[in-house]
């Protein structure tokens, strides 16, 4: 399953809020926390896409001058609300309202640190506020460690009376494990009031979402509380829980691969983007790794330590240990071990690709083999042509690169050296270390250096 696959039930009327503008400090990084890369998209990415399946109305995302390239990143389209500073996530979400259009009615609030989070608890909790009649519902969890998280205290009945932030908590405070989640769906109208209330925290001046919870409890009018998994819900503030929430995605990934019949023989290795389509009856070896926009055909096997990004491998080829990048393989294609095919190969059925070869913007034709050790860059060979171990196609003088062309049927022997745009024609042939640097006409024999035709046509 791509997770990101939008559902049919996408709910109407329902506009999310994904708050994306906090610097994330306890990453330790130079580049804000919801900008990681996280199998394939920025982790608020995640939460974007969830509510983009949760919903059908476009979503809005908070961004603040230091998280701006996030809007370049994310796949759907969304409204983008601007914050100017990090002054706490209910000025985060003032932000957002003033972005919205008028016409809406009801929000959901999701932090841009929860990639885990599904489409289905959003709807749950949705569902929940509109069960309830209250302006105002919080989802939670039971954190095995809830170090950081706000504690959410509760009444008799189990409605909530109010979230207290760690720094603000006492010690029997901080001993409840019952956290929030930071995913709210709340009333418009209700909300834009209830904002204006929020008084900075004495802990640290910021402006606290949270204290909305104390608020609709003060009302008369308590937040109901729907519980999610933690493995959903957990947030993502150090790279201890960046490094968790990669491996739970991974798994979440790769159980949709399995569930679908794709023979991956140790999912805990397999590193797969969400974005990736494998066939079932493929084959991913432990310590493979599938990036982008990336196609696998059926019965193809990826053998251990490949990495393939944003490429598409037709059905029946092998692939061992090699990389591949931007690249297009057609069925029945041998690769490898350790060769690089490089953006923009086009190879086309049953060729072979073998040790130590290095393919930069070329194309095979069906059945052309590259044994071992040789680097083609720029060049377009033929079908059924042969390439010597360490024949190179030399396509750059220093200023311009030129192609090579190989012509179908063509031979070269051992080291040859092909010199840009100078090319070997149909069923042509050169000795080892044959330098060549005029056109070998087709047909013809050629060495020696400079090469010179030993046999006609
Ligand atoms: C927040 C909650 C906490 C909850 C936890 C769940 C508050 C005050 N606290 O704490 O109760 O347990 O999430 O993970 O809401 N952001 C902005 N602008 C800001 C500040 C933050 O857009 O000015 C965004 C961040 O980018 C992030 C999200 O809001 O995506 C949450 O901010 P973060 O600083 O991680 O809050 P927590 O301390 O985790
Ligand atoms: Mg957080």
């Amino acid at each position: 399953m791509n997770p990101s696959s939008r559902g049919p039930e996408r709910l109407k009327g329902v506009t999310a809020i994904i708050l994306a503008a906090g610097v994330g400090s306890r990453m330790q990084s130079q580049v804000p926390k919801v900008l990681h890369q996280l199998l394939g998209r920025p982790m608020a990415g995640w939460v974007v896409a969830a509510a983009n399946d949760a919903f059908a109305e476009t979503s809005v995302v908070v961004l603040s001058p230091a998280t701006a390239a996030l809007e370049g990143l994310l796949d759907g389209s969304v409204l983008i609300a601007e914050q100017p500073k990090p002054l706490g996530t209910a000025d985060a979400v003032r932000c957002a309202l003033a972005a919205l259009p008028p016409s809406v009615n009801e929000l959901l609030i999701a932090c841009g640190d929860t990639p885990l989070i599904t489409a289905g608890l959003m709807r749950n909790l949705v569902a929940a506020r509109r069960e309830s009649g209250a302006p105002f519902a919080l989802a939670a969890f039971e954190a095995e460690d809830p170090t950081g998280y706000g504690r959410v205290i509760q009444s008799g009945d189990g409605s909530a009376v109010s979230v207290v932030e760690e720094r603000d908590a006492s010690e029997t405070q901080r001993a409840i494990g019952t956290v929030n989640a930071g995913l709210y769906a709340v009333d418009r109208a209700w909300l834009t009031q209830a904002l204006g209330a929020i008084k900075p925290s004495k802990a640290s001046g910021e402006l606290y979402l949270t204290d909305l919870v104390a608020a609709a409890h003060a009302e008369g009018t308590p937040a109901p509380i729907v519980y999610g998994p933690a493995i959903e819900l957990e947030g993502v503030n150090d790279r201890h829980q960046f490094a968790d929430a990669a491996a739970a995605l991974r798994e979440r990934i790769n159980a949709g691969h399995l569930d679908r019949g794709v023979a991956l023989i140790d999912p805990t290795t397999a590193w797969i983007d969400g974005q990736v389509n494998i066939a079932a009856d493929a084959v991913i070896e432990p310590n493979v790794t599938l990036i982008g926009t990336t196609t696998i055909g059926a019965r193809t096997r990826i053998g251990s330590g490949s990495r393939i990004e944003s490429s598409t491998i037709a059905e029946d080829c092998v692939v061992r240990s090699s990389a591949i990048e931007g690249s297009s393989i057609s069925h029945s294609v041998d690769i490898g071990p350790f060769a690089h095919v490089r953006p923009g190969c086009l190879i086309e059925a049953n060729c072979h690709i073998g040790n130590f070869a290095e393919l930069k913007a070329t194309n095979l034709a069906s059945g052309a083999k590259v044994g071992h050790h040789s680097y083609l860059g720029d060049a377009v060979v033929g079908e059924r042509a042969n390439i010597g171990a360490g024949t190179i196609t030399a396509n750059y003088d220093g200023e311009r690169k030129q192609k090579t062309h190989i012509g179908a049927d063509a031979f070269t022997g051992v080291g040859t050296l092909i010199v840009a745009p100078a090319g070997i024609g149909i069923g042509a042939k050169t000795g080892a270390g044959t330098v060549v640097l005029a056109d070998i006409p087709d047909g013809c024999t050629a060495v020696g250096v400079p090469a010179r035709i030993i046999r006609e046509a």
